[in-house]
């Protein structure tokens, strides 16, 4: 049993934690192969955040109970844990079932299958770990991820976070220089900072920094362009950060900063200790910063209890703050979670009402927001080529894409920072012309 597929669900930090499973396997021995048909073992690194996201999961499970005789299947991520072993009664051909907090024990695990076990389990969440390992395979060839901390220690009355990555451990500052350090030496000149709850990190170590101070050494590491990190909690976000993207220029001028709801009704029975006025004072702290600072937020509509007044707040505040761009979704039960036991769910029909009426307003302030850079000249990193289009994809400090077309395209613009005259704007997107 040596060939492996691995599929990945759901954010950022699971794209990343798959990104480090990988490199532990191709260490133990295993090779990765494309298609699950070539793979004796497959793992799915799942997403458990919305009931949609959990469902994919068990349909490719459900795919491969028939055709997949000889083959070893492995559960990982969010749906691992929150299921554990139930996982083998939905799914008996299942052998496998390790959640997050437990990856520093895939490669026992891997030889307990080896040798014979049927089923096996990583599901403690008592650690206080994180799964650090010089093996980590990157797929991205421009922009390296670097997980800071893991877990999250708030309980929003809606999320499975909580029980599915446990509580927070953050790495030693010094560990994550020294990662930094390494992914530069390698080529990279982008990184992004991840954590479930990424500003709340505080180094374990002696020299106890905090995020904004963690981030503003990573932005002096040479050859380090470009500094992201995602995703803020609002309650942790301190104008420290601001000030901290105010000074280096290589912390990219864009927060991205969950609202959740713009009804401090409706932000309390989510237990999110904050409120629309505190969550404002934060807004404005980066509309009043230096470089202009491309804010982006989360929604959830539908949460129980949420009145007509309370989505017409939400909406006063898209409009109020004017969003870069915002991820929308209606509100799904998930097991174990607080909200559970609140009254007055809102209906299916109205929640599907309430996100588009929210996605219509966005886009209309995406085109207006977006007509403004008509005429600027940004900075992009060249991410990929549109062989369709024969534009170059670049992707501005403040997290734009910015296509362009290059009169004399013949060379590999790949990975290269070149400057784009924006000329035209749509909802999603900027084009426009190189200048350089
Ligand atoms: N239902 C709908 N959306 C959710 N999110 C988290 N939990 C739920 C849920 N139960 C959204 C939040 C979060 C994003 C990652 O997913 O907006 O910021
Ligand atoms: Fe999904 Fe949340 Fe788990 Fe990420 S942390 S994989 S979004 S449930």
């Amino acid at each position: 049993m040596k060939t492996f597929y691995i599929e990945t669900f759901g954010c950022q930090m699971n794209a990343h934690d798959s990104e480090k499973v990988v490199g532990t396997l191709l260490a133990e021995g295993y090779q990765q192969v494309p298609t699950v048909e070539e793979a004796e073992l497959v793992f799915y690194n799942t997403c458990s955040i919305r009931d949609k996201a959990e469902q994919k999961v068990f349909n490719r499970l459900q795919q491969f109970k028939k055709d997949g005789k000889g083959k070893t299947f492995a559960v990982l991520g969010c749906v691992a844990q929150q299921e554990g072993d139930k996982i083998f009664e939905k799914a008996p051909h299942v052998s496998l079932v390790c959640g997050s907090a437990s990856y520093n024990k895939l490669p026992e695990l891997l030889v307990q299958l080896e040798t014979g076990n049927k089923r096996v389990t990583g599901l403690s969440l008592d650690t206080d770990q994180t799964f650090d390992t010089p093996f980590t395979r990157r797929d991205n060839p421009h922009r390296a991820y670097i997980t800071i901390i893991e877990g999250c220690d708030k309980s929003c009355a809606y999320c499975v976070v909580p029980f599915t990555r446990g509580p927070e451990r953050s790495r030693t500052g010094a560990s994550v220089i020294a990662e930094t350090r390494e992914l530069a030496g390698a080529g990279y000149s982008e990184v992004q900072l991840l954590g479930q709850n990424v500003n709340s990190y505080r180094d374990p170590s002696p020299a106890g920094w905090d995020f904004a101070t963690l981030l503003t050494n990573v932005g002096q590491v040479p050859g380090i362009r470009r500094v992201r990190f995602t995703t803020s909690h609002p309650r942790d976000f301190v104008k420290a950060i601001v000030d901290a993207i105010d000074q280096h220029p290589s912390l990219c001028n864009h927060v991205h900063l969950p609202v959740q709801s713009g009804s401090s009704r409706v932000l309390e029975a989510m237990q999110r200790l904050y409120t629309r006025d505190e969550y404002m004072r934060r807004i404005e702290w980066m509309k009043n910063a230096r470089r202009p600072i491309a804010i982006t937020t989360d929604i959830i509509v539908g949460f129980p209890g949420e009145t007509e007044a309370d989505f017409e707040a939400t909406l006063a505040l898209l409009r109020e703050i004017e969003y870069d761009s915002i991820f929308g979704f209606k509100y799904s039960r998930r097991p174990n979670t607080p909200a559970l036991a609140l009254a007055d769910q809102i209906p299916e029909e109205e929640k599907t009402r309430r996100l588009l009426v929210l996605q219509e307003l966005q886009r209309d302030i995406q085109i207006r927001r977006n007509a403004d850079y008509v005429g600027r000249v940004e900075e992009c990193l060249v991410e990929g080529f549109n062989k369709a289009t024969g534009q170059w994809i670049g992707r501005t400090s403040q997290h734009k894409t910015l296509n362009f077309l290059r009169p004399a395209s013949a060379d590999d613009l790949l990975g290269k920072y070149v400057d784009v005259r924006v000329t035209r704007a749509g909802p999603n997107s900027l084009a426009g012309e190189c200048v350089n």
